[in-house]
């Protein structure tokens, strides 16, 4: 939890002063700093307090029994021999009762994890298939959100979406902005079913997503993660781990489409090159730009980046918009981001705050309007700035 709220906070440090959110993530820093210490130190106590007590009640053993024994030794009621005999047993006895609180100690660790294993497994159960649930069937490729709310279980308070309603066509391109925490993330969420709304409806050419088959929702929603997770194994099977039948040709052009043939190329194992754990051995936008790859393989209707593009430079950005072009023709892309230069070309612009689309058009609409995203422009990207352009670093 603090490794991720460090290792976010470093990665997004542009968007956090972009968003002048320092100090909302310092608190959110602090709180997750606070609660690992609060649990390392209670971790730490009742370790000492078990190690003292059992060392102390196995001394005291020995004492009591070299107490009463030398006793019975003097009085010669037994030998010193029965005597060492009886320390010696009692010695080795304590070693089995040691480890006995040792395998307790960690079955319970293992019992823990388990439990928590096991409510994350179900917990992937509160989404299923509706009854008689049937395949999704794209014809038009139209995504729409018809006044949507959404509350995370357990949050309470404010919803985390209210009132979100938009509608986008095969070959538009949809941009969401807004700050952090402001529910972008949950948007994307939504439409692969991660979660269920709370009140409105999601559709697919007038199919509710709610009672269509997970599984064709799944395949026709491609959905680029903020954090880009990969697999310890190569190149190829990343790309392709949507589909373990892919074809090479294919895999090259999903590279290709992500400005990664060329780097690929380059490596001395080519496609086979395996990523360290977790993509360790690649950099920030070449692990980004796998998993749009991988994401362009399943060929979806509908394509969401989710700050897919944060740790890719502008320049390739901008390749990568140019190469997808022809192949956001014929599907719906949602683009969140924080960089205004990676939306601003959408055909509809929501600029979304607390959960609710505050602003809400083209950017030439947007920047008449003179609100938030005007503002957000005026930090970012206002040509005769000195300020370099955000992100371009
Ligand atoms: N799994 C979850 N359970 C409970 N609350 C959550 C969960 N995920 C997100 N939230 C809360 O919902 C709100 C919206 O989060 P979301 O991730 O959608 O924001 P975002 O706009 O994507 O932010 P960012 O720009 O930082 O990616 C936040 O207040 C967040 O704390
Ligand atoms: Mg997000």
């Amino acid at each position: 939890m603090l490794s991720r709220v460090m290792d976010e906070n470093l990665g997004g440090i542009r968007v956090v002063r972009a968003f002048a959110a320092q100090r909302h993530e310092l608190e959110k820093f602090d709180r997750a700093k606070l609660s690992a210490l609060e649990l390392a130190n209670q971790r730490v106590d009742i370790r000492v307090a078990n190690t003292s007590a059992m060392n102390f009640s196995f001394l005291a053993a020995m004492g009591l029994v070299l107490w009463f024994g030398g006793q019975k030794v003097i009085a010669g009621q037994i030998s010193v021999g029965t005597l060492a005999q009886f320390l010696t047993f009692m010695t080795i006895l304590q070693m089995p009762v040691r480890q006995l609180g040792l395998m307790v100690n960690s079955f319970a660790r293992a019992s823990t994890c388990g439990t928590r294993l096991f409510e994350l497994l179900d917990a992937e159960l509160d989404i299923e298939d509706a009854p008689g649930a049937r395949d999704l069937v794209v014809t038009d490729g139209v995504l729409r959100f018809d006044n949507v709310g959404f509350r995370y279980e357990g949050a309470g308070g404010r919803p985390t979406l209210s009132g979100i309603s938009f509608e986008a066509r095969s070959g538009e391109t949809v941009g969401i902005v807004g700050p952090p925490g402001s529910g972008k993330s949950t948007i994307a969420h939504l439409i692969p079913r991660f979660y269920d709304v709370t009140s409105g409806s999601i559709t697919i050419d007038g199919q509710d997503i709610r009672e269509v088959a997970l599984q064709s929702l799944r395949k026709a929603v491609g959905v680029v993660q903020q954090d880009a997770f990969l697999f310890t194994t190569s190149i190829e099977n990343n790309i392709a781990y949507g589909n373990p039948w892919a074809r090479e040709t294919r895999i090259g052009q999903a590279a290709e489409y992500a400005q990664l043939h060329n780097y690929i190329i380059g490596l001395p194992a080519g496609y086979t090159t395996v990523v360290g754990e977790r993509g360790a051995s690649l950099s920030g936008g070449q692990r980004q730009r796998l998993t749009i790859a991988r994401s362009l393989m399943l060929r979806p209707s509908v394509l969401v980046f989710d700050d897919s593009t944060a740790a890719i430079d502008a320049g390739t950005e901008q390749r990568i918009r140019a190469a997808m072009k022809r192949f956001a023709r014929d599907r719906v892309t949602l683009i969140i981001s924080h960089r205004l230069s990676s939306l601003m070309h959408a055909d509809q612009i929501l600029f979304v705050e607390g959960g609710r689309v505050v602003e809400r058009g083209t950017h030439e609409q947007l920047l008449a309007l003179g609100g938030r995203y005007r503002a957000l422009y005026d930090l970012q990207l206002r040509p005769d700035d000195d300020r370099p352009l955000a992100g371009a670093a």
